[in-house]
């Protein structure tokens, strides 16, 4: 189980593949800012605002850097292996098959929970704008499921809130369906949906950062650094420990290195270049919303801070005095427009939110289905997991699956705890990138380097620390979720990937007998233009 599949053989893999490598380093800029922003600023800042209050500028700032460090790591692996399967395929070529395997595992909260978190969002979104526009008024008991807690080890539901999200079912599956039959958004798509999100938050921008108000800021930490003593996941720390959903995505730009022209070059410009458009927007749009209407938490009862998405927060949220309040906003940044007297562009944001969340759920989805199609093309998954049907040339039955599951667990939890779980396996990926990254100057010390993480041996480490300190900083069940999650992969990795693995097997690549090896194409990258298709191109 600590056998590891050779960067040679990963390279000599990806070698025979008949993917057209067509993306520049504006399509991979693009391509990250698509999967980047999203529920996270769109309907998360809320959150981020009850758990830290005006702080939460500071909780941006926190999650960003932390991104920023595994981002130059994630660049310099990206770069050496221009190959599917990102942060997986990285472990398996430094860390062994184990670990490898315990990466992919964690990846799929990464995906396929986070593509729940942003059909909720969506969701949140599509009903105000239905509220808006139509006056009609959805079913609570319809428009959200309930809110969980650990009971001991066993998960407990609160129906408080609602039963099922209907619309979040509804968002999973069309997207799903849209990616079983082949309906990849074209590269000028992704293009325009970006446009549609830039030019919204641009517009926030453009109208709040004027009318701030320094009053607004202050008192600046009503739950200091760390939140009140017995509640965990609070704070300016915990906020950031959240809101660092708004900047996952930006890996998203590695799992497209095999379509990739200059792959070494473009890659790490992809990476960091998208990140860093989003970080200074995430800053300016925080400061905005802050400083127009302020970003005070609501209080329980007995006057103490609580959880955003608990039973509490919702019966503080339901009070008259509480009904402007940015936090108990389920889309926030439309929400203060409208409360600042701009109705016409906030319903206009609500509908780019509407338009572009979708794609970010494609995205997400589909960076799943190439993590299972990778792992089953390792044989650690079953193999109908890389099956394409004949007619749409898609993994439908993988693609299915994912977005059964993804429509279920919106269907079930409520945003903040989707974004959270979801944080859990990332934070775990980007732990081990930034391990790898290490692990391979000392293994393999003379290997082509086209893009060499600056300062390695300071930033490496500071990126491992931070994601374990985001980590520890997040709320108690979902930090919980991640050994539970890990050790139902282990099981199963034990019953079948052990014996089944090609590795194991000795059905390696080797970049001479690239002929002889079996695996099938992956299907090309949302945004990326399909080999087959000359008109897909940017
Ligand atoms: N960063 C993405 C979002 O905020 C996942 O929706």
């Amino acid at each position: 189980m600590w056998r590891v599949k050779s960067l040679d053989a990963i390279l000599a893999t990806a070698e025979k593949k008949s993917l057209h490598r067509s993306l520049g380093p504006l399509q991979l800029t693009l391509l990250g800012i698509g999967a980047i922003i999203g529920t996270g600023i769109f309907v998360l800042t809320a959150a981020a605002a009850q758990k830290a209050g005006p702080g939460m500028m500071y909780s941006f700032v926190i999650a960003g850097a932390v991104c920023a460090v595994a981002a130059l790591c994630y660049s310099e692996l990206a770069a050496m292996a221009p190959v599917s399967g990102s942060a997986y395929t990285y472990t398996y070529a430094v860390m062994g098959e184990l670990l490898a395997w315990c990466v992919g595992w964690a990846l799929i909260l990464e995906y396929a929970v986070a593509a729940s978190a942003v059909s909720v969002g969506w969701s949140g979104y599509m009903l105000g704008q239905i509220e808006n526009a139509l006056g009609f008024d959805w079913p609570d008991l319809l428009q959200a499921g309930p809110v969980w807690s650990m009971n001991g080890w066993m998960p407990s539901p609160d129906f408080s809130a609602g039963l099922i999200n209907v619309p979040a079912i509804i968002v999973a599956m069309a997207v799903t369906l849209l990616l079983m039959i082949g309906t990849t958004e074209s590269a000028r798509v992704n293009a325009v949906l970006v446009a549609i999100k830039v030019a919204a938050l641009g517009a926030f921008v453009v109208l709040t950062l004027p009318i701030i108000d320094t009053a607004n800021f202050s008192p600046f930490a009503p739950n200091g650094a760390f939140g009140p003593a017995g509640t965990s996941g609070m704070g300016i720390v915990g906020a950031a420990a959240s809101i660092f959903f708004a900047y996952v995505g930006f890996d998203a730009v590695s799992t497209a290195a095999e379509e990739t022209k200059n792959p070494q070059r473009n890659v790490p410009i992809g990476l960091i270049g998208s990140l860093a458009i989003c970080t200074i927007f995430y800053l300016l749009v925080a400061a905005g919303a802050v400083g127009a209407i302020g970003a005070q938490p609501v209080l329980g009862a007995d006057g103490s801070a609580v959880q955003p998405g608990s039973a509490a927060f919702t019966a503080a949220c339901a009070l008259a005095e509480n009904s402007q309040a940015l936090v108990c906003s389920n889309e926030a940044l439309a929400h203060v427009l409208r409360v600042v007297g701009h109705e016409g562009v906030g319903n206009a944001v609500g509908t780019a939110a509407v338009l572009a969340l979708p794609s970010v759920i494609l995205m997400m989805i589909f960076g799943q289905t190439r993590i299972f199609f990778v792992m089953a093309r390792d044989g650690l998954l079953p193999e109908a997991f890389s099956r394409v049907h004949p007619k749409w040339k898609t993994p439908h039955i993988v693609t299915l699956f994912t977005g059964m599951a993804v429509a279920t667990a919106g269907a079930l939890f409520p945003v903040g705890q989707l974004a959270d779980i979801s944080n859990s396996g990332t934070l775990f990926a980007f732990f081990m990138v930034s391990i790898a990254v290490l692990m391979l100057r000392v293994k393999d010390p003379t290997r082509r380097r086209p893009f060499k993480t600056p300062l390695v041996w300071i930033m490496a480490p500071l990126s491992a620390a931070g994601c374990a300190f985001l980590f520890w900083n997040l709320p108690h069940d979902a930090k919980m979720v991640l050994p539970i999650w890990g050790g139902i992969g282990l099981v199963i990795y034990l019953l079948y990937g052990i014996r089944k693995s090609h590795v194991g097997r000795g059905i390696v690549d080797v970049p001479e007998l690239a002929a002889d090896a079996p695996p099938g194409p992956v299907p090309p990258m949302p945004g990326a233009p399909s080999p087959t298709d000359p008109h897909d191109k940017l």
